[in-house]
């Protein structure tokens, strides 16, 4: 969702500005992937290494995820959207982590019946920390059987990944005239679509959305196979 600062400044404002209009942004995409049968929508909205941005324009985004999860909620629910957060959670503060828990065990479906949409929000997620807590934890658990741990295969790791039981992303849509992946799902991206667009996040709406998908239904997937 890249953008938003430049939006907001080529208004005129501060940064923060572009964060608080995306998310409508973010509104109407949910809206969209509902509307358009997407079953898993996951957005990047701060990864690791936006730790390092000033102190105040952290405060403000965590402050903005704390009222989205408040505002929209119910909404969510309404449209048999489940709401989940994945990332490094110790590092966010109690108060939001409580809230996501809260938002989640609400937006959650009674066993068998499956979400109209699964929303995933990564917050204080980068690529490089899942892998390498996925690795860790392999590591644990074949800690008591060490030669057991060649055998272990992609399958292994990848259910230690925080993205575990979740599909693999077709596509991947980045905003701004930005072409990188900028450390999100790194294991999970191996052959995903990517979809680089000019729009600044602010700006990117429901008809950018279904533009998308449009533009992913042309795509030929051959995962390295011949067709
Ligand atoms: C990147 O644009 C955007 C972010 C780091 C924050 C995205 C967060 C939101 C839209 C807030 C709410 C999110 C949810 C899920 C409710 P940038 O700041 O890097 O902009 P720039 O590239 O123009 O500098």
């Amino acid at each position: 969702m890249d953008g938003n600062g430049r939006w907001a400044r080529q208004r005129g404002e501060e940064r923060v500005f572009g964060h608080s209009h995306g998310v409508e942004s973010v509104r109407a995409c949910v809206e969209a992937a509902a509307e358009n049968g997407v079953r898993y929508l996951s957005l990047f909205a701060f990864s690791e290494e936006n730790w390092g941005r000033p102190e105040s324009e952290v405060n403000t985004l965590m402050g903005l995820m704390l009222k989205a999860i408040a505002d929209e909620v119910d909404n969510l629910k309404k449209q048999g959207v489940r709401f989940r957060a994945l990332g490094d959670m110790g590092r966010l503060e109690p108060h939001l982590v409580e809230a996501i828990k809260g938002a989640e065990d609400y937006t959650a479906t009674p066993p068998g019946v499956e979400p109209v949409l699964d929303l995933i929000v990564f917050l204080s997620y980068s690529g490089k920390w899942d892998i390498l807590q996925a690795a860790r934890r392999l590591a644990a658990d074949y800690a008591s059987n060490p030669s057991a741990m060649s055998e272990a295969g992609a399958d292994e790791l990848a259910s230690r990944l925080v993205t575990a039981g979740i599909p693999d992303p077709d596509l991947i849509i980045r905003t701004s005239g930005e072409s990188r992946l900028s450390n999100f799902l790194l294991w999970q991206a191996a052959y995903s679509e990517f979809l680089f667009v000019d729009t600044l996040w602010p700006d990117f709406g429901k008809k950018d959305f279904r533009s998308a998908l449009e533009e992913y239904s042309k795509r030929d997937r051959r995962y390295g196979k011949v067709k």
